[in-house]
């Protein structure tokens, strides 16, 4: 099955009355459970299943406006045709809709914070879609959509906690996210910037050379599954602690099958070696603060409430994310 086709099974005969834009958000959002390594790259189905929490206030508006052309702007900068964003976004939308538009996102993830803008970027976008075209779709349904942007966007749909089942159908039909029905407002996010500079390999490219390459990829579907169990367990009662160790393996684990690649595949810098050090060090001295990294260099870290002005005056540069509440600092 195609892109295409697959959008057409979903919103094939939906066309209800059109407007002339439409506005929307989606927040980012850090996996706790890595999504690592597709079934099907055209359809961007996974491996194993994934959980995430959403950042809630950090992500991405988008504005659609029916136009005379296709116009991109990010932040404000009008972005050229020739740009990979803006080749990467107009395929995706011709996907669904063949009127020229002019495409307005706005990101109020920190600029530098290392965070992907993709997820919150493709999900923002679905639901502007389906606003836009007055699909009524459901969440269900965007999320799956908004998957064949960017694996992970599937999972930016919701706010809170986030699983998205790998499904196992080869129309990806039973590939999307829901949301966990888990509040934990003293949950905390913090991000540490350790490199600003663009990765040398993306984390598309550095998954597809990870199954390809790596013979430790083998262990990694048995990894994923027993983490996605405890991780969506802790998550229900919360454990703390348990999360944290779980989610931290879980990427440590992720990062290891990288390694096996053939050159290596390596996202981290010095500076992220000793700051998961002194992650480790806080931590033996009895602050419960834990780690998880993506397909990059900089550190996310996960603790409470009541850990972050110990954190805070730790690690100085850390920026915190409430993920629950509103009142983010
Ligand atoms: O959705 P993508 O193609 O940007 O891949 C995301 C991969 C990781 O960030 C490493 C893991 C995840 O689950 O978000």
């Amino acid at each position: 099955m195609t892109r295409h086709e697959a959008v057409q099974s979903i919103v094939a005969g939906r066309e209800g009355s059109t407007r002339d834009n439409a506005i929307s958000y989606a927040p980012a959002n850090i996996a706790l459970c890595k999504y690592w390594g597709k079934r099907n790259a055209e359809l961007n189905l996974p491996v194993n299943s994934s959980v995430s929490v959403s950042l809630r206030d950090k992500g991405t508006h988008t504005q659609l406006t029916r136009s005379q052309r296709n116009q991109l702007t990010i932040n404000e900068q009008e972005i050229s045709e020739d740009d990979k964003a803006f080749v990467r976004l107009f395929d995706f939308l011709g996907l669904f809709c063949q009127d020229p538009l002019r495409v307005e996102t706005r990101s109020t993830i920190p600029i530098a914070a290392g965070l992907a803008s993709s997820a919150s970027a493709f999900a923002s976008m679905t639901l502007a879609l389906n606003k836009l075209q007055d699909w009524q779709l459901t969440d269900k349904e965007m999320s799956m959509l908004a998957r064949l942007g960017s694996g992970s966007a599937s999972r930016s749909i919701y706010n809170g906690f986030v699983e998205w089942h790998a499904g196992s159908l080869d129309d990806g039909m039973d590939s999307f996210a829901e949301r966990l029905d888990v509040e934990w407002p003293e949950f905390r996010i913090g991000v540490l910037t350790i490199s600003e500079s663009e990765k040398p390999v993306g984390s598309r490219e550095g998954m597809n050379r990870t199954v390809a390459e790596s013979a430790l990829y083998r262990a990694w579907p048995d990894v994923a599954a027993r983490d996605l169990r405890d991780i969506r367990e802790a998550i229900v009662v919360k454990d703390f602690e348990l999360l944290g160790a779980c989610a931290e393996s879980n990427a440590m684990s992720m990062h290891g099958t990288m390694l096996g690649c053939r050159p290596p595949l390596l996202y981290w810098r010095p500076d992220s070696v000793s700051t998961l050090e002194q992650i480790w060090h806080l931590r033996s001295e009895g602050l419960p603060v834990y780690a998880t990294m993506d397909a990059g260099p900089n550190i996310k870290l996960l603790f409470l409430e009541n850990a972050e002005n110990e954190v805070k005056s730790a690690l100085p540069d850390l920026q915190s994310i409430a993920p629950f509440t509103d009142s983010n600092t």
